[in-house]
């Protein structure tokens, strides 16, 4: 099911205890903090993030809007069910802080290493090649994990979200799917009911569903929404 909307609004009509994961990827909240700064991204607006316009609120009310957001993953997860949510290493400690309120356990806080992201600025600065995912559990310590008998590092590596996963529109921060599926795989099973609230173009539901997982993916913006329904159409097709 993919719905178009506000996800927290959607959320609210959703039965309690009715979820098996949520992975998602909200806003960072570092759109103005990029605008603040006098950087060259000017030059790139078109596929930049901080000028597509949905992460560009004041960090009270983006805390705000966690809040809420979080309230409602309280209430639609089941007990021991899993929640991950990218972020920027600067925004950690705020979703951790918010997320324990509302009786999530914390578990770890994962690296996604690009390894070929934009060479912005290299010779003057390290260039930025990492984003988090903060890993927690509801009403519960453990929950599903599927390592098959193998140590699994809390650290993901790979290329940028490649054009091929781009076909029917680009979105600016559009995960790439091996990441999604490594996370889906280790966390559920499969026929588990698995919600991206912040779909953007769809990827977390793609990945579902090619792993024979159920999906609920929700977003706010039509254009992005309209890519996420060709991006399922074309893998329920095949
Ligand atoms: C970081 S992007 C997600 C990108 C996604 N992981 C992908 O692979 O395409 C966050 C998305 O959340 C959407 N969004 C922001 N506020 C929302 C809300 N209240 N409800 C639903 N979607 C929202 C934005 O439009 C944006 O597409």
């Amino acid at each position: 099911m993919l719905l178009n909307g506000d996800c927290v609004k959607m959320m609210s009509s959703f039965p309690e205890k009715s979820i098996d994961c949520i992975i998602t990827d909200p806003p960072y909240n570092i759109g103005l903090f990029m605008h603040e700064r006098n950087t060259n991204l000017n030059k790139m607006r078109a596929n930049q993030f901080a000028y597509a316009g949905w992460d560009n609120l004041e960090y009270t009310e983006w805390k705000q809007n966690m809040t809420r957001f979080l309230k409602q993953c309280s209430r639609v997860l089941k007990k021991k069910a899993t929640l991950i949510m990218f972020m920027s290493v600067i925004k950690v400690a705020d979703i951790l802080n918010l997320a324990t309120k509302y009786g999530f356990y914390y578990k770890t806080t994962g690296i996604w290493h690009k390894t070929n992201p934009m060479p912005r600025n290299m010779n003057l600065h390290f260039v930025n090649s990492i984003e988090c995912w903060i890993y927690f559990i509801y009403d519960g310590t453990t929950g599903t994990f599927n390592n098959e008998g193998k140590v699994k590092h809390d650290f993901l590596e790979s290329s940028v979200c490649p054009l091929s996963e781009k076909k029917y529109g680009k979105h600016p921060t559009q995960k790439p799917l091996s990441i999604l599926k490594e996370l889906i795989k280790s966390v559920t099973n499969p026929n588990d009911i698995v919600l991206d609230p912040f779909m953007g173009s769809g990827s977390t539901c793609v990945a579902a569903t090619q792993l024979k997982r159920r999906y609920i993916g929700i977003e706010l913006n039509k254009e992005y929404y309209e890519i996420a329904k060709s991006r399922i159409k074309e893998v329920e097709e095949i």
